[in-house]
């Protein structure tokens, strides 16, 4: 099967958005992943509604928008309004996830639940049925241009077969430190959604990157 990629745009130049924004358009990604981070929940701050929405009056592929906030129910429209396709929240960060993963649904988006790296993804069995999108995180959330945490390879299998033995068509996304070596073995353990931020972006031809995880061997 062919993983979605899903570019993070905190590795581009915030300078430079609108130049960043049509490279992505014009390359093979299939979403565009927008790091939002509080201060709070993760220890930086990237940006927020008002870029979020200057973002999307030029991205053309859809936007995959991953909260790194506590409290993320109190701004799920806002989101929504600057044209969301997913919302992906923290486990952490909701004491009633079941609550804040249907407002999400009722909004019109995909609903994507992000776990930490010490979060076992078994604590999404109960609510594996309602979900669209699992994101495990492989690095600590906060920053771009971290090592991949190996233990994710396990996290993936463990989430895999959690989904097969269930009614769920949930995707498995991996997000942080995912490059051309670590990629296949993401996807050989289940991953169907490579996001990539500074192996993207910091690459002489970003493009041709995308090219190359969209078309990675397995
Ligand atoms: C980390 C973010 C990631 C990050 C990935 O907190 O959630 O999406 O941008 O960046 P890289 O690919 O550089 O690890
Ligand atoms: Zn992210």
């Amino acid at each position: 099967m062919t993983p979605i990629i899903a570019p993070s745009l905190l590795a581009a130049d915030f300078a430079n958005l609108q130049r960043d924004i049509e490279l992505i358009n014009r390359s093979d990604a299939d979403w565009l992943h927008l790091d939002i981070m509080d201060g709070q929940f993760v220890p930086n701050i990237s940006f927020g509604i008002p870029v979020c929405k200057a973002i999307a009056r030029h991205a053309q592929k859809p936007l995959d928008i991953h909260l790194m906030i506590n409290t993320p129910e109190a701004y799920l429209e806002a989101f929504q309004q600057c044209g969301a396709y997913n919302i992906t929240v923290h486990l952490e960060a909701c004491n009633h996830l079941h609550r804040v993963v249907h407002q999400i649904k009722e909004l019109g988006c995909n609903a994507g639940v992000a776990l930490n790296p010490h979060t076992p993804v078994s604590l999404l069995k109960d609510l594996i049925n309602d979900i669209d999108l699992v994101c495990i995180m492989s690095v600590n959330p906060g920053f771009g241009g971290q090592k991949f945490i190996n233990k994710t390879y396990d996290k993936v299998q463990e989430l895999r077969d959690i989904i097969a033995n269930s009614e769920s068509n949930a995707l498995i996304e991996i997000d942080g430190g995912v490059n051309l070596k670590n990629a296949p073995a993401i996807l050989n353990a289940g991953g169907d959604v490579l996001v990539a931020g500074s192996f993207v972006f910091n690459a002489q031809d970003p493009a041709q990157i995308v090219s190359d995880l969209k078309n990675v061997p397995v």
